[in-house]
């Protein structure tokens, strides 16, 4: 670890680190007389699934192979901790991973993410999960492969976690799940402090990659057969104005659109309060970007949106809906929404209510409040009953199911163009697709036709999903 030529800038650094790692992996194999496995199993949001898709790059380059279950010689779990029954479900599974060890002691185990950037949850697996070989966070991914060194170096638990970074690595392996599509961060971080969200505290300050970087990473990727991407930020809206020369993120978003070869272009996630006239008008005039808006809604009272810190109200959201289908009527709105924030009153929840209603959601993700400590949410002590969260979350939910069905239903008979995804998990002999506007199509096709883009007749509409037949 004191060797002179260890190169200090990244990403030659991490190049060294994974020369170095492989040098421990082929000794093992040698030992073993056979391949050293690995698995990665990824909770939460689509920033940790990309990430995901770098940990694997680094694993592979350092010569482990994927394997299919925990039986491996290389285990990740890469967590959530933005409800905590996300934080449950790691306990859980750490816990079975002791047994595994026990048999295959050369085995590594390594925790990242949200989770660990939380002093509570990392202290309880200091203390109660010692067999964890490597902890670190969300903000130094990229040094796995130096990590992984470390480990083998010193023979105990390393960890190494930062509060926060201005630092963003380029250019390091990455394991795509699909050849056809990927995620792209284009930020990361957050500086909207919601009241009851963690994300501001485990992911950073926001930070935005330079253009040139996204623009040269996706052309990669269509030169590698991508034909959509994902972009990601917690906040796509205010990309671009941390950068030196800041630039809007519907500014970026055409330089994006004018990547030859790219079909689909969609983002996550967009603020209300950040949503621009520009970025409208830039949406409605591209044939790339998709023909849908994840928007989160929280809630639909003025008053909690205040206290949660959303920076606008219950007729400033419904404005921005009916600016955005003015422009697009046939955009698919999705929103996330909070039941039982604390100190929600009936009146707040029926203003809710009414929002979806008066809105149409296609489809909409609903959670019950979960108290994330160090929040400013987390200080008050006025909860909402149990049982008056779960009549209004249900009450909620049907009423979503009952909109976003009677949406689709408008789409049944048509035919609509489909990204063919994967061999449908129930039935082989059929594809699993997705439209432009997200909703999901299962049809008759071949294989061969996965990763291509092909007109489909939707049949039947079920609800969340179409059944068609190509066209
Ligand atoms: N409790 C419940 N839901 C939450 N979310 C974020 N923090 C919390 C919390 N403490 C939801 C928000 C956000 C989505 C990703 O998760 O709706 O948009
Ligand atoms: Fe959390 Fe709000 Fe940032 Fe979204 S915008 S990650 S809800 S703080």
């Amino acid at each position: 670890m004191n060797d002179i030529n260890i190169p200090v800038s990244e990403p030659d650094r991490q190049f060294y680190f994974i020369e170095q790692a492989k040098k421990y992996i082929d000794f093992l194999k040698e030992k073993k007389g056979r391949a050293l496995t690995y698995f990665v199993d990824t909770f939460g949001c689509q920033m940790n699934a990309r990430d995901s898709e770098k940990i694997r790059g680094i694993l592979e380059k350092i010569g482990y192979i994927p394997a299919n279950s925990e039986d491996a010689d290389f285990v990740l779990y890469n967590t959530c901790t933005v409800r905590e029954n996300a934080n449950n479900k790691v306990y859980g599974r750490l816990g079975a991973l002791s047994s595994i060890k026990k048999k295959n002691p050369d085995m590594k185990i390594a925790i990242c993410g949200c989770m660990m950037q939380e002093e509570g949850p990392l202290n309880k697996i200091k203390q109660s999960y010692s067999f964890v070989d490597i902890i670190f966070g969300t903000h130094n991914i990229f040094m796995l492969s130096e990590l992984i060194v470390r480990s083998f170096e010193e023979e105990r638990m390393v960890i190494e976690l930062w509060e926060n970074t201005d630092k963003i690595v380029e250019n390091l392996p990455v394991k795509r799940k699909y050849p056809f599509k990927s995620g792209v961060n284009i930020m990361f971080g957050c500086n909207n402090f919601c009241s009851y969200c963690i994300v501001p505290y485990v992911r950073g300050r926001e930070r935005s990659r330079r253009s040139e970087d996204i623009i040269a990473e996706i052309k990669d990727l269509v030169n590698d057969g991508v034909v959509e991407v994902m972009l990601l930020g917690q906040n796509v809206n205010s990309y671009g104005k941390t950068l030196d020369t800041p630039i809007s993120f519907a500014n970026l978003l055409k330089q994006i659109d004018a990547i030859e070869g790219l079909k689909r272009i969609r983002f996550m996630t967009s603020h209300p309060k950040d949503l621009s006239d520009e970025l409208i008008d830039v949406m409605a005039n591209s044939d790339k970007i998709c023909s849908h808006l994840h928007l989160p809604l929280q809630s639909g009272s003025s008053r909690l949106l205040k206290e949660m810190n959303r920076h606008y109200d219950k007729e400033g959201y419904l404005e921005l809906v009916s600016k955005i289908k003015k422009a697009m009527p046939d955009i698919s709105l999705t929103t996330d929404i909070i039941v039982g924030y604390p100190t929600e009153t009936q009146k707040d929840f029926e203003e809710t209510m009414d929002v979806v209603k008066k809105v149409g959601f296609d489809n909409a993700f609903t959670f019950i409040y979960s108290k994330r400590s160090g929040t400013k949410a987390a200080l008050s002590d006025s909860f909402v009953p149990e049982d008056i969260i779960k009549e209004r979350f249900d009450r909620l939910l049907n009423e979503i199911k009952r909109i976003s069905s009677e949406k689709a239903i408008k789409l049944q008979g048509l035919t609509k163009d489909v990204l063919a995804e994967q061999v449908n998990a129930k039935d082989n002999t059929l594809l699993t697709g997705r439209l432009s506007n997200n909703s999901v199509v299962h049809f008759k096709a071949d294989k061969s036709l996965i990763g291509k883009i092909v007109p489909v007749k939707l049949i039947d509409s079920k609800g969340f999903y179409y059944i068609g037949e190509l066209a």
